[in-house]
């Protein structure tokens, strides 16, 4: 399987939008990559920290004050350690590449899924969870996930490309649906 660092994308400037604003106590992207995303918080937060299954190919993660850890998810932290949570997961579904950047498993959803279980186990309630959905993805899969916490999703961006449309979604305390802008298939 391919283990070359994602080089940023359309989607990763998508997500990008959604978190460059943000700024607290603590805050994890989830499958960093290059960490362009995260950077951009360290800034802002007082702890940024990021994980990815490979390095970085590019430096700047250590001068803009990002901890990048080489880890599966973010299985090596506690429950609810940080305060905003983000990802973009790989979202394609499996196919003769192999390419840990992209493959996303099963009908695309199961590694994005894993990611969201992780995510959801590591937040802290109060704080904002973050991730990037293909419309080439169910998006029913992770509407349960999040439901089963009481949480709710809501889009926040979106994105036409030449095939799919990409949406970031925002889980949100409250009763579980989507909000009207968000398409279930
Ligand atoms: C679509 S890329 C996004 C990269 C970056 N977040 C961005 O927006 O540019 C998905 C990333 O997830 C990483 N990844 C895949 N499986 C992972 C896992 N189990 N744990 C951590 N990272 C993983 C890949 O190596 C890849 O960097």
């Amino acid at each position: 399987m391919s283990q070359k660092p994602y080089p940023a994308s359309e989607d990763s400037a998508l997500l990008r939008s959604t978190v460059e604003h943000l700024s607290g106590g603590t805050c994890l992207e989830i499958g960093a990559g290059n960490c362009g995303n995260v950077n951009v918080m360290a800034g802002r937060f007082a702890l940024a920290v990021a994980t990815d299954l490979v390095r970085p190919a590019i430096s700047d993660w250590k001068e803009s004050g990002t901890n990048f850890v080489l880890a599966d998810r973010a299985t090596c932290f506690r429950d609810c350690s940080f305060d905003v949570v983000a990802f973009n997961p790989p979202y394609v579904g499996s196919g003769p590449v192999e390419d840990v950047a992209v493959d996303g498993g099963e009908g695309g959803t199961e590694v994005p899924l894993s990611f969201l279980r992780e995510a959801v186990r590591v937040w802290r309630p109060g704080g904002r969870l973050l991730f990037l959905v293909s419309s080439e993805n169910q998006l029913k899969p992770f509407e349960d996930e999040v439901g089963r916490g009481a949480m709710r999703l809501e889009k926040v961006a979106e994105r036409h490309l030449f095939y799919e449309t990409l949406s970031v979604y925002e889980a949100t305390a409250g009763s579980p649906r989507v909000s009207r802008t968000a398409k279930s298939r």
